[in-house]
């Protein structure tokens, strides 16, 4: 199966204490915070470590802190690792860290980590059953709020890449890492599942005039309530919102963004689309309208893309 998930994401930061509390309120679990820094899990076992930029541990930056230092992919075995690092080395320069990670850089300049994953199930409930006429799912059970969020999982990451060579940038992940690519859009980036996943897409390389960086990191939930209940805690707390409530176009995922203290953006993502080789690749001349819906206020006609 080869990759099958994010497992780490790693991130310089500035300011340790406002990320802690931030990720506290987005609704991650806390393994260990301290004055160097901090690391946070999903329930899936999926790990956020946050240090101070200038931590020698972390690999270089490809823009000014806080931002990403490092995306560690998670393997389904030693043996599939191996064979990935085998490969990376025929033209690159690969090691295998004191942490297990195998590292090396794609053709952006990024860090990329590979290391063999350590899944944990995860227990989403059973789903809300939904009520209309002709279609009565639920009966003498009133919905009760959630309060906030509790994600389950990264589900995918979106990096800036520099629109010089970004037909290189991708073709690392699909010739060298073995993604594949579900939705291109030639004016905007390129959308790619890894080997073993079926969200319509774990990886984003969006391509931007001159600059490489976090674009964001998207946490799934369990339902739309989720994503809008959420959000209203965040916003409740304090945290900038980014993008309003809305569902995408490509992948028709539900999200709400918010601006990250440790760089970029974090989106509350549920109901992407699952995919498997019968869809795609689709390649859009023009990039399709950015959301199906955004939520709108009085006086506006909705959002930038
Ligand atoms: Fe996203």
């Amino acid at each position: 199966m080869g990759i099958f998930r994010i497992e780490e994401a790693h991130f310089g930061v500035t300011d340790i204490p406002q990320c802690v509390h931030f990720f506290r309120d987005f609704g991650l679990e806390e393994l260990e915070s301290g004055a160097h820094g901090a690391t946070f899990a999903t329930p899936a076992g999926q790990r956020l470590e946050l240090r101070e930029e200038g931590d020698p541990s972390l690999p270089p930056p490809l823009e000014a802190a806080p931002t990403i230092r490092e995306l560690v992919w998670g393997v389904d075995d030693a043996a599939s690792m191996g064979a990935l690092a085998d490969e990376l080395s025929s033209d690159r320069e690969v090691e295998v860290g004191s942490d297990g990670v195998v590292r090396t850089r794609d053709n952006t300049g990024f860090s990329v980590g590979l290391r063999v994953a350590q899944p944990r199930p995860v227990d989403p409930g059973e789903p809300r059953r939904a009520n209309a006429t002709g279609s009565v799912q639920r009966w003498n059970e009133p919905i009760t709020a959630y309060g906030r969020a509790h994600p389950m999982r990264i589900c995918h990451v979106a990096l800036n890449i520099p629109a010089d060579g970004r037909e290189d940038a991708v073709a690392f992940y699909v010739d060298r890492l073995r993604f594949r690519i579900t939705d291109q859009l030639l004016d905007m980036g390129t959308f790619m599942q890894c080997e073993g996943d079926v969200d319509q897409h774990t990886l984003l390389l969006a391509h931007r005039p001159d600059r490489a960086g976090i674009n964001h990191v998207a946490y799934e939930v369990r339902n739309f309530d989720e994503v809008a209940e959420g959000g209203n805690h965040m916003v409740a707390c304090g945290w900038k919102e980014a993008r309003r409530l809305g569902r995408h176009t490509i992948g028709s995922n539900v999200f709400r963004f918010f601006h990250a203290p440790c760089g970029g953006r974090v989106e509350y993502a549920a109901d992407m689309d699952r995919v498997d080789a019968n869809y795609g690749p689709n390649v859009y001349e023009q990039r399709p309208p950015h959301h199906i819906w955004m939520l709108t206020s009085s006086g506006q006609k909705g959002e930038e893309q």
